[in-house]
């Protein structure tokens, strides 16, 4: 009987949180991971090769799961994943826990949309985890900034966010995977307020007990900054394009979805950053 759960991007900002929150289920579970060789997993997992580049490794992958957790790794073209949701509906997957972005069903060219749709129309069922920006954004990419500069430099202008707790999005997936009554929904995953950065560098100094400020570059003193510090161009430009909801004030909707499938509220950023502050 096909029963198993497969987890992609397993080694990532929200993957190794859905590991950690399947780990504590006890349920067995594959990660799929490009090296299975390599980290150390959970008693009740198994990692197995799984690469969304490499074809020839999801028929094993796939083989006897009927719950896949999938994202779209920020490298991966959207065909390759589209090509993937097929085969593994092919060998029978039957449910799909799809990592999506927050406003994902307002945007048609969104390359999240575009997934969402083929899965829409594929036989499998689904569920789409449309989540906001995610506070490790703050202990990953602008980590540096914070700790040897004391500063929040982000292209968001005055725009708020709803920042929401990675640990809380791989809870939130658990336990869309292991309870029912999730088929064919959608959740807007969000924290518990909707923050400007001048509210978050706020927290930052608070919490951490020495002020952090938010420098507010324009777009284009961002990348010429950012470029300047060498930082590959594409990459500045990509950022400006992820801020770009903010600055237009489209990402600081609040929602009470983590609340009503966690049966807590979520992690506030205060939390966040006394948790991390080692980090900083
Ligand atoms: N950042 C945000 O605020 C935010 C908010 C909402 C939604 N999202 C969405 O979240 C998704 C990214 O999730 P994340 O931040 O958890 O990812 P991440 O931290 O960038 O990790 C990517 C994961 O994908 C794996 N991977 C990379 N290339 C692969 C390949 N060819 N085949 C199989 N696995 C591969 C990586 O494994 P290795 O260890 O092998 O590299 C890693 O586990 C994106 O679709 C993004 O748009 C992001």
């Amino acid at each position: 009987m096909s029963d198993e759960v497969l987890v992609t991007g397993a080694t990532g900002t929200i993957g190794s949180h859905v590991v950690d929150a399947l780990a504590d289920s006890a349920i067995p579970f594959r990660a799929g991971v490009r090296d299975p060789t390599e980290g150390e997993w959970p008693e009740n997992c198994e990692p197995i090769a799984f690469d969304f580049e490499r074809p020839e490794t999801w028929g094993f992958a796939f083989e006897d799961v009927e719950t896949l957790f999938l994202l779209r790794p920020p490298s991966v073209g959207r065909d390759r994943i589209v090509e993937a949701v097929d085969a593994a509906v092919r060998t029978g997957v039957g449910h799909v826990v799809y990592l999506s972005v927050l406003g994902a069903e307002r945007n048609p060219l969104l390359p999240h949309r575009r997934i969402e749709k083929h899965l829409e129309a594929s036989d499998a069922s689904h569920t789409f985890l449309r989540a906001s920006y995610f506070m490790q954004n703050l202990s990953e990419i602008h980590a540096p900034e914070i700790r040897e500069r004391d500063e929040l430099f982000v292209p968001a202008g005055d725009g708020a966010l709803s920042f929401v707790d990675a640990r809380d999005v791989g809870a939130v997936a658990a336990v869309t995977m292991t309870e029912p009554g999730h088929e064919n929904r959608a959740y807007d995953l969000t924290g518990p307020e909707s923050l400007d950065f001048e509210s978050v560098a706020e927290r930052f100094s608070d919490v951490l007990g020495r002020r952090v400020a938010y420098a507010r570059p324009s777009s284009f003193e961002f990348v010429r900054r950012t470029s300047a510090r060498g930082v590959p161009l594409r990459f500045a430009v990509l950022m400006v394009g992820i801020y770009a909801p903010a600055r237009l004030g489209l990402a600081g909707r609040v929602t009470d979805d983590v609340e009503r499938l966690l049966g807590r509220p979520p992690t506030s950023l205060a939390t966040f950053v006394d948790d991390y502050r080692d980090v900083w």
